[in-house]
């Protein structure tokens, strides 16, 4: 069978892994293919050295050149928002099928991206975009298909595992792990988007969207980072029973859309409670298929690449066997796609833990107790350090209550003159 060609556009950290995958693999991609997948042209602004040698004969410094009749499908690996999709709807309108791991690109522009592919009867995908080297997209798309999904619970984000977790191991605070994680590479020079939980929204968004045939934006993401987690809330977290980790979750509650990204306390028992450092881990709950739960590297040039190739395969035997769009872009028909009303974080209702700053001073804690009683919060358990300096750490752990009502007692408990510093809140997620 004749090959199918590939345009590549951007050869850094994942783009050089799908060089090294096509020309290293070749041979088994072509057995499972039946036919050859050829890096036909490659264009971008630098090449890693390890690569330079294969593309050096198919490099171009014109994009446009990816759009050319010889090449069937185009790889965008540029990242970004702009450039990235101005690239892919040209591509499209050239009738390219395209392979992007663009995931902020999809969480903000996908329906238009994936209404324009489906207009022009070409495939788009997106393997790559949530966790890298895990298959969790066709896993839900595909493997999944004949399930009502639940929920998902997921920890999508490589950068936030790595530091969470090495602060707990090596016992040092937020800001010298990530110092050290900079250093060493782990995580980008302006670590904002991994941090802040951006990152992981992009994900969830896409996930969510997937997983409930709906148009899920970055934007509908209730998103918190972990910029403000210490030692001290590992090490409580562990003394009752849990871990922190940056926890993104989807499902749907009365037909609306809940969409999450914050450090959750999860339970030392659960899976994604024990996978550390910067792997990865997604459980999807599903009405018959129960709970699958699946592992593995988010980040990284080849285990990203792969997913980059494994997308780049499934496109070139459609386009072999003339079929196209045989797995609907967003998971489900266009018309069954909605736009869902997103359910407002303050009605839920859920576990806290909470760190106060407060005065070692008579009366304080009546004080927050009386105002968390006040907005309905039933305490289960109180914790204070004696750190002696005139302040201390004071935890407070509740039952179930609602957002809204935590959010008033806060606003309240802020205004007295004993709390000293800012208030951590973190969710216990206690399925
Ligand atoms: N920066 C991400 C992470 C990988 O740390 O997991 C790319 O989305």
């Amino acid at each position: 069978m004749k090959e199918v060609n590939v345009g590549l556009l951007g050869v850094g950290t994942v783009g050089s892994g799908v060089v090294k995958i096509l020309n290293d693999n070749a041979e088994i991609i072509k057995k499972r293919l039946g036919f050859d997948l050829k890096l036909k042209r490659v264009c971008s602004k630098s090449v890693d050295d390890d690569v330079k040698e294969i593309v050096k004969d198919i490099f171009t410094d014109s994009y446009e050149d990816l759009f050319k009749d010889d090449i069937d499908i185009v790889v965008e690996l540029v990242g970004g928002y702009d450039f990235p999709k101005e690239f892919i709807l040209k591509a499209i309108e050239h009738g390219k099928s395209v392979v992007t791991a663009n995931k902020a690109l999809l969480a903000r522009y996908g329906f238009e991206i994936f209404s324009k592919a489906f207009d022009k009867k070409v495939d788009v995908g997106y393997e790559a975009s949530v966790a890298g080297g895990i298959p969790i997209i066709k896993a839900v798309k595909e493997s999944l298909s004949a399930n009502n999904i639940q929920y998902i619970k997921a920890i999508v984000n490589g950068t936030c595992n790595y530091i969470l977790t090495e602060m707990e191991k090596s016992q040092a605070d937020f800001e010298s792990v990530l110092k050290d994680a900079q250093e060493k590479g782990f995580a980008e020079a302006d670590p904002t988007f991994d941090i802040d939980g951006i990152d992981s929204a992009h994900k969830m968004a896409i996930l969510s969207s997937i997983s409930f045939g709906d148009n899920v934006v970055e934007s509908d993401v209730f998103t918190e980072g972990i910029r403000d987690i210490t030692l001290l809330d590992i090490k409580f977290a562990s003394e009752f029973g849990y871990k922190i980790k940056l926890l993104g979750m989807t499902r749907l509650i009365d037909n609306k859309i809940d969409v999450r990204v914050h450090p959750t306390m999860v339970r030392k028992s659960d899976v994604l409670a024990n996978t550390d450092g910067e792997y990865n881990a997604i459980k999807v709950k599903c009405d018959m298929d129960d709970d699958t739960v699946y592992v593995g590297k988010g980040a990284g040039s080849l285990p990203t690449a792969s997913a980059v190739v494994a997308d780049l395969m499934d496109i070139a035997r459609n386009i072999r066997h003339d079929s196209h769009l045989r797995t609907p872009l967003m998971s489900f028909p266009f018309n069954y796609v909605k736009k869902r009303e997103i359910v407002d974080v303050n009605e839920l209702e859920m576990d806290y833990y909470i760190r106060f700053s407060v005065e070692d001073s008579v009366g304080v804690l009546s004080k927050i107790s009386g105002i968390l009683g006040d907005n309905n919060i039933s305490i289960k358990s109180v914790v204070q350090l004696n750190k002696g300096e005139g302040w201390v750490p004071l935890i407070v752990v509740t039952h179930k209550a609602k957002e809204k009502n935590m959010q008033n007692a806060l606003k309240a408990i802020h205004k007295l003159d004993v709390i000293k510093d800012k208030t951590l809140l973190i969710r216990i997620d206690d399925e």
